[in-house]
């Protein structure tokens, strides 16, 4: 690993987004705090960072997440309760949450897309490389993505995406990107990013999977990104001026995911989420996938 490039510590999970898909249930709750299994959504995420060495955590927030800081934070009373019952195990799991990281949170005011969300980061990261989570990408702690991701940002400098390859028919729902081999066979230089392509001109199957290392050559490149798809300020526009342009603060590198990815963005994937963790869990797994194996026969049977 090259000492040239200062040690990544700040981690930026943008967490602003209305989460209408959702709806009612986010009507008065963030998405954010949608229960997977036990845990909030956002926890997992918050548990990637720190396992990954990163101890101070960035939230881009917006209207109606004060549920977040609160999650991140002390409950006194309920800890006073618990201790009064003797219930160590309730105890700490309350506590766990406050006690991972050192949270700090900034709102994003109007939301003008995930670029727009990043550079809100800008005061609080400063000038040195960061990562970047998103909160619908639940990634397998037993896979870690995000350790690796860092370890070729320290190599290479510049700046390092994650990617996986989906189906041609699902490349439009995220950004993609042309590549190029490298020595490391999990790692690949992009020559060019695109944001929600269609198949047509989608230039791989690679799909950019919510992580990020990002110099913070990011910023200045970020404020002056017009809005691109849908209107918004794209992160991906962003990515593809500074992997064009390898002077402005690049190479921009991507690191091939083959983990196990769980996605919560929208209702389907939530749910196989829900199940596939749970049904992984040592304390609820066994039980569940007796229940879940005996429910599906039946539900063949019916039809
Ligand atoms: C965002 C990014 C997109 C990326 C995706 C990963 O899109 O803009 O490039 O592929 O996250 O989940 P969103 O899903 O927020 O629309």
């Amino acid at each position: 690993m090259s000492q040239s490039h200062p040690r990544i510590s700040k981690a930026v999970i943008p967490a602003a987004g209305l989460g209408t898909r959702f709806l009612p249930a986010t009507k008065a709750t963030p998405k954010e705090m949608l229960p997977v299994v036990d845990k909030p959504a956002i926890q997992y995420v918050v548990e990637e960072a720190v396992a990954a060495g990163l101890d101070d955590v960035l939230m881009v927030t917006g209207r109606n997440k004060r549920p977040l800081e609160d999650h991140f934070d002390r409950n006194y009373e309920l800890e006073s309760a618990l201790e009064k019952k003797g219930d160590g195990e309730r105890l700490a799991k309350v506590q766990e949450s406050s006690d991972l990281a050192t949270m700090h949170y900034v709102r994003q005011g109007d939301p003008k897309g995930l670029g727009h969300a990043v550079l809100c980061a800008a005061p609080h990261v400063g000038d040195e490389p960061f990562a970047v989570l998103l909160g619908d990408d639940l990634i397998d702690p037993r896979d870690p993505l995000l350790q690796r991701m860092i370890e070729v940002q320290q190599e290479h400098g510049g700046s390092v995406v994650a990617l996986m390859e989906v189906a041609p028919e699902q490349i439009h729902l995220y950004g993609s990107a042309a590549v190029e081999a490298t020595e490391d066979a999990d790692v690949v230089r992009l020559s060019g990013l695109v944001e929600k392509p269609s198949r047509e001109e989608a230039p791989s199957h690679y799909a950019i999977i919510g992580r990020y290392v990002l110099d913070p050559a990011v910023f200045d490149v970020l404020s002056k990104t017009e809005p691109g798809r849908g209107g918004e300020i794209q992160l991906t526009d962003a990515l593809q001026q500074l992997a064009a342009d390898a002077t402005l603060g690049g190479p921009v590198h991507g690191v091939i995911f083959q983990g196990r990815r769980y996605d919560t963005g929208d209702r389907g994937d939530y749910l196989r989420a829900i199940v596939r963790l749970a049904c992984e869990r040592e304390d609820l797994g066994p039980d569940f996938r007796t229940w879940l194996q005996r429910f599906v026969t039946e539900e063949m049977q019916q039809r």
